[in-house]
């Protein structure tokens, strides 16, 4: 296995916060997603299940705030952020998010803990610093937001989204619900649970829906209905265990995906006995969604071009139960000749901007360029052409994003469109969350779910 080693550490620095602090560092050249960085960090350093959850809150938690928290340390060192070794900000910025953010941690301990941290990374001279700034902080507070409050670039201070970002939410949405927008991307999302209903024997309970109800039943029970609630449909639950540890996880009864990720699939209404292919499938969680549809009647082939990511499909299927489904490893900008008008019914998950998770995915925001929406728009046509020779005559055709953009939804569903109206109809478009896009007061439930785009084509006979 490739496992990131932590470098040994020889000065007493609590082992989450060192996990948090080499995270951070590392997120800074780049190259890799910050859950992966995290998990490498959090696996070789044996965390246990509380310093996994700390280090997280760290991790997620400096990342949501990381243009206000750098707008403090500009103002309370005397050269300013730029002045400041790298590292160095790192260690302020996990010591002023826990003074500010957090209240269980006393004020002494992250002060104490964060010079010890200077030391650590043999940043010993500027210890004084940084002991200095986070003691004159809590007094500083209210006149540092003040500041900010003033500020040309409050919002971007304030929720910490880039200009660009900001400018496209004001843009689409109009000011009022863009803010609302960036603030929602910073609220911690809840864990949505989806059980596998298929494996119920349908003798003696003979209808889906009675399997449905049985089958979240069973999931509410075992997570303990006190702290699990439902929609009829997923179960949500926010308590503290890592997703990968619960029993209902590992013995595949259920598996995790947002209310709004699992539009797509409802809108394609895979029946039993049909030939499905689930395009852009990794890591799977639609191919879950849809195998359970078709319970074990009819094909189901799900393909990716990323053969690491297939593997956690197949890993996915097998801990489900799903051995039946195929999987495919290729690349779908290329055509298909073989599978052409095969299927009754086709998604296809096209890679994205990312726009609708935000708030799962913190990075995100900070690693986008303005240039990525239009290229992914192209690509997203591209796939969508190919995924469309795959569907038979009279057949169904998902097209679905984890995004908000004009550009890589409706225009390039628009752009096919325009391209085969003899052959193709749009049928419905769904659009989440509701509150973002819709003309009425806006709804406290949908303000919970991520947003997505989907489309139902249909093919003429
Ligand atoms: C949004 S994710 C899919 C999420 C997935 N449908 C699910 O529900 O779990 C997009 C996927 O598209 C895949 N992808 C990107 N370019 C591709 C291509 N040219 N051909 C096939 N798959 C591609 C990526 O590897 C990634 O797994």
């Amino acid at each position: 296995m490739n496992r990131k080693r932590t470098p040994k550490l020889n000065i007493r620095v609590t082992p989450a916060r060192w996990v948090a602090f080499r995270t951070l560092q590392d997120f800074r050249k780049g190259q890799k997603f910050i859950d992966e960085i995290l998990h490498d960090y959090a696996d070789s350093s044996r965390l246990s299940r509380e310093d996994r959850a700390l280090s997280h809150q760290l991790v997620y938690g400096v990342l949501r705030n990381l243009y206000r928290l750098d707008f403090w340390i500009d103002r309370m060192s005397s050269k300013g952020i730029g002045s400041l070794p790298e590292s160095i900000v790192d260690a302020l910025r996990l010591g002023l998010f826990q003074l500010a953010f957090l209240d269980r941690i006393p004020a002494h301990a992250v002060v104490d803990e964060s010079v010890r941290l200077c030391d650590a990374i043999s940043m010993g001279p500027i210890k004084g610093l940084v002991n200095a700034i986070l003691r004159r902080f809590p007094g500083r507070r209210d006149a540092l937001e003040a500041d900010i409050e003033r500020d040309p670039r409050q919002v971007a201070i304030q929720t910490s989204h880039p200009d660009w970002l900001i400018d496209w939410a004001n843009h689409l949405f109009g000011k009022d619900r863009a803010e609302a927008w960036l603030r929602h991307n910073n609220t911690p999302p809840r864990l949505h649970l989806a059980p596998i209903t298929s494996h119920f024997p349908q003798a003696p309970t003979p209808s889906r829906s009675e399997r449905e109800a049985k089958a979240i039943r069973r999931l509410l029970e075992a997570i303990g209905e006190g702290e699990a609630k439902t929609d009829g449909e997923t179960v949500t639950w926010e308590g503290g265990l890592p997703v990968a540890e619960l029993g209902v996880i590992r013995s595949g009864q259920a598996y995790v995906q947002d209310p709004a990720a699992r539009q797509a699939v409802k809108l394609l209404e895979p029946k039993p006995g049909e030939t499905v292919y689930d395009l852009c499938s990794a890591p799977g969680g639609k191919t879950l969604q849809i195998a359970d549809l078709l319970e074990s009647q009819g094909k189901l082939v799900s393909v990716d071009s990323n053969v690491n990511r297939l593997k956690q499909v197949s890993e996915n299927l097998s801990r489900c139960g799903f051995d039946w489904v195929e999987t495919v490893c290729r690349d779908l900008t290329r055509g298909w000749e073989e599978a052409n008008q095969s299927a009754d019914a086709v998604l296809v998950d096209a890679p994205c901007t990312g726009l609708g998770t935000l708030r799962r995915k913190v990075d995100l925001r900070y690693r986008l360029k303005p240039s990525d929406v239009e290229e992914l728009a192209k690509k997203g046509l591209s796939l969508l052409e190919n995924a469309s020779r795959l569907v038979r005559p009279g057949g169904r055709l998902v097209f679905s994003t984890c995004t908000l953009t004009l550009e890589e939804n409706e225009e390039t569903v628009r752009r096919f469109l325009s391209k085969h109206s003899k052959e193709w109809n749009l049928v419905r478009e769904i659009k989440s969350p509701a509150w973002l896009f819709s003309d009425t007061e806006d709804d406290q439930s949908e303000v919970e779910t991520d947003g997505s785009y989907c489309a139902l084509l249909s093919r003429a006979n």
